[in-house]
Parts: structure tokens; sequence; C-alpha cells
């Protein structure tokens, strides 16, 4: 019985995470209803290539980059901001391809990333106490009971924003702008006079110098469509199971069952409970997801998820996303790699270096320090190969814009800084220097393990 899957099923299990508050539950059915009749923002077959992209990870060819905000939101929602980025993002995969001489596959968190888990369930402001905020799919910001209460209409402005931010990413990697000719302008304007935007001019030009001379032996864009076009993926958290559940459909082409919500879902810390509602809901659809993997896991448990989550062991199925946090990382990974090593099980090791690292100043600001950032990294890059397996891909929270909310970097952003332009509507987010900063860091380290590499097949 146990493998008979619907995707409403996860309705029967505990569900954490999912606002039960709605005034009106009649009108939330309605709206659901609604949304099935809407249609697919993504396609089985782009899930499928993206499945096969990250079983090219899994064999050590390939890198996974994904990034973007750890909230979208209605108030932030420009062409300027998916631009700046879907840019940031290229530029860091310039970098990251640049350096390890593997391709890079690219996924945004991005179309689709709005709901939020919280810690706390409600917020005191003086003595007034309310609903947290959950994302603007749920409920709004303003610190007002009207804002605070959830409204279903949301999803469905959430659902319409995606559609038009996936259309413009679409256009970005289709209609030119991702043309490798255009190198040199996935730099984000303030991000040019850095150290980091100096470095990667000079990839940019041997990149630029590398087109011609392959110009110049006949390869042009006309005969090798991929210096044109680049593949750029959607994901999000799984979180609001009734948006994603009405998202899913069978696909014509092989009669399974696809999230066509975006590409890639994942599974957050918080909701990865073996017989909780989100993983019962994620084990039925096709799409390639992911795990989020904090201390609180236990290798046992790992193991027992990724039964039932990849019972077939395919590769490219299941992403693992560390996120220990700087102080955690030496202490709690190792254990889970080894384990998964040992059973021989194909998947994705990922690394988060931004959740495990998020603290509050005493002026009240979420920030995350870079440095702490730039440890979890290179910590992570190096323990999986100590421990046999591949350091595969990074996840992180940023944006093109220069933005203060994580400390430091090149742009040195203090605690007193943090005010001046802390804009996200959750975590802090790196700004476009930060994240070029971070790229550099790690392909240097994919540097070091292809090195090694190579000297292991030589010896
Ligand atoms: C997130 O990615 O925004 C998030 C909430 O992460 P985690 O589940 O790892 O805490
Ligand atoms: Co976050």
């Amino acid at each position: 019985m146990k493998d008979k899957w619907t995707p409403s099923g996860w309705r029967a299990k505990p569900a954490k995470h999912i606002p039960t508050d709605y005034p009106d539950p009649g009108a939330l059915a309605r709206v659901e209803q609604q949304l099935r009749s809407y249609p697919p923002l993504v396609f089985a077959g782009e899930a499928r290539k993206l499945k096969a992209d990250l079983a090219n990870v899994v064999a050590g060819k390939a890198f996974l980059l994904q990034g973007g905000d750890c909230a979208e939101s209605f108030k932030e929602f420009h062409p300027d901001n998916i631009r700046d980025t879907f840019r940031t993002l290229m530029a860091m995969s310039v970098v990251l391809t640049f350096a390890a001489s593997r391709p890079v596959v690219k996924v945004g968190r991005i179309a689709g990333q709005f709901g939020k888990p919280r810690s706390e369930q409600i917020e005191t402001q003086g003595d007034v106490t309310l609903p947290s905020y959950r994302g603007d799919n749920i409920n709004g910001m303003d610190f007002t009971p009207q804002s605070r209460t959830p409204d279903p209409e949301r999803l469905v402005k959430a659902y319409s924003q995606s559609a038009a931010t996936l259309n413009l990413i679409r256009a970005f990697a289709n209609g030119g702008y991702a043309d490798l000719h255009n190198v040199h302008r996935w730099m984000v304007g303030f991000v040019a006079d850095s150290p980091q935007g100096k470095r990667y001019q000079e990839i940019a030009d041997r990149i630029s110098e590398a087109i011609a001379f392959m110009e110049a032996c006949g390869i042009t864009p006309q005969s090798v469509p991929q210096v044109r076009h680049v593949d750029v993926y959607t994901s999000h958290e799984a979180l609001l199971l009734g948006y994603e559940e009405a998202m899913t459909r069978v696909d014509s082409t092989t009669g399974d069952w696809y999230d066509t919500s975006a590409h890639f879902v994942w599974i957050g810390d918080r909701t990865r409970q073996l017989d909780g509602a989100h993983v019962e809901f994620a084990r039925g659809i096709k799409n390639p997801i992911g795990i989020k993997c904090g201390p609180s896991l236990e290798p046992d448990d790992l193991l027992r998820l990724i039964d039932a989550l990849n019972p077939n062991d395919e590769p490219g199925r299941l992403t693992l996303i560390a996120r220990f946090g700087s102080d955690k990382v030496e202490s709690g990974l190792p254990k889970l790699v080894r384990a998964v090593t040992k059973a021989g099980r194909s998947v994705v090791w990922s690394c988060d270096p931004m959740h495990g690292n998020t603290l509050k100043t005493a002026s009240g600001f979420k920030t995350r320090p870079f440095d702490r950032i730039l440890a979890e990294a290179r910590a992570f890059t190096d323990i999986l190969p100590s421990e046999g397996a591949y350091p595969g891909g990074v996840h992180v929270e940023m944006t093109g814009q220069q933005v203060t909310e994580c400390l430091g970097g090149a742009s040195r952003v203090t605690e007193e800084d943090l005010s001046s332009r802390y804009h996200t509507h959750c975590d802090p987010r790196l700004n476009g220097t930060q994240a070029l900063d971070l790229a550099f860091l790690i392909a240097e380290q994919l540097r070091g393990v292809r090195e090694n590499e190579r000297k292991a097949q030589a010896g």
C-alpha cells in the first residue's frame, strides 16, 4: 500500500509550517481549484533534462549552482531585479566553469520561491503580538492584523508573478542576452570596480579572445548554438503543499506525475520528517528534488529519507543540501557523507553556507558574517573529497543588488551599514560582490580537487 501515491495523499499526514488559519478555508479550496486549471509553469521534459544534467554532477562531470532570493516578494518584483539576479548567476557560473573546466548547471531560487517556514509563529512589537510574516504567497510583511492574516488570493498573485518572471528568464536565456559574446555585460555595475570585478574582467577578456579564435576557425554561434543559449532552471522550497498539489499534473509523454511549479523543488530542514506531509508529497513527483540536511539529521534517518525519495537510486533525482554552519560542519557533515557513500547511494552533494550562519545583531538585524559563509564553503569542499565523495554544488541566497545584508566581504559591510540597504523579505542575502567572491573561492577549491584527481589517475 505504501507505494500508492496521489498528489493529495500528503493531506492525511502531519504537516508542519503549512498555515491552517485561513479565515475562510472554502475560499482557499476555491483558489486551489482555480490553480488546477492554470497552465503549467514548466514542462516535464525540462525537468527530465535537469535530472540528466544533475546525473552529470553525480558523476563528477559538472557542478551545480543554485541561487536567488531567500523570499521573492511582490514589492521587489521588477525586471531589473530579475536581470541582476540572472547576470550574477551567469557571472558566478563563468568563474566556476573557467576554474573547474566543468559545465555549471544553473538553477535559480526564483519564479516561485515565496513561502517561508518560520522558527517563531508569532512576532511581538511593543505590546502587540501578531502572526509572523510567512511569505508573500501567504500573508503580508506589514505589522498589522489585516496584513498578517493569510489570504488565498495571494497564491494567484504568486503564480502570475512566477509566470512573468519565468518568461523573462526564458527570454534572457534564449534571446541573446546569455550569448557568450556578452560575457562582459554580466558584471553588475557596482561590482565592476571591486577586486572581484577586476578578476572577472580578466576571465571575460580571455573568454572573448577564445571566442574570436574559435570564430576564426569557423566555429560560430550558428554552428554551435551552445554559445548563444543557456539552460537556466527554476526552483523553490515545496512548502505550501496545497499550491504544489494544484500544479502537479500527469505528463502525457510518460504518464508520470510532475510538479509543474518549478523544475526542481526541495524539502526544507524543518519539514523533512520521514512520515510527514512534505516527504509524502515529494516521493510521488518525478522532478529532481532536494533535501536540506542540517545538524539535527542523523545518518540513519538520512538513509531512510533516501530510500523513501529515491528507492531506485536514480542519479540526478536527489540533491542533498548540507547547511550546518561553519562551527558545526566539521562535526556533522563527515558522518552523513560516510553513511551515504558506504550505502553506495547516488546523490548530488551541495553546500548551503547560508542557513547555518545566521545571527542577530544587537540592533536587531538578522545577518550572516561573510567569513563564516566562506569558511563553511571551504570546509565542505575539503570534507567531501576526504570522504571519497564529490563536492558537487553550492546553494546560496543572493541578489545582484548592492544590498547590505551580510557582514564583511570586499565591500566591507559593517554592523552600522546594515540598515542602509537592508531589503530582504526574510534572510540576509549575498550582494553581487560577495556572490562573486564566493564563486572565486569555490572555483579555487574545485581546481584543487581536480588536480588531486589528475595526480591520483597519473600515480
Ligand atoms: C531556505 O532555504 O530558505 C530555508 C528556510 O532553508 P532551511 O530549510 O535549510 O532552513
Ligand atoms: Co532563507
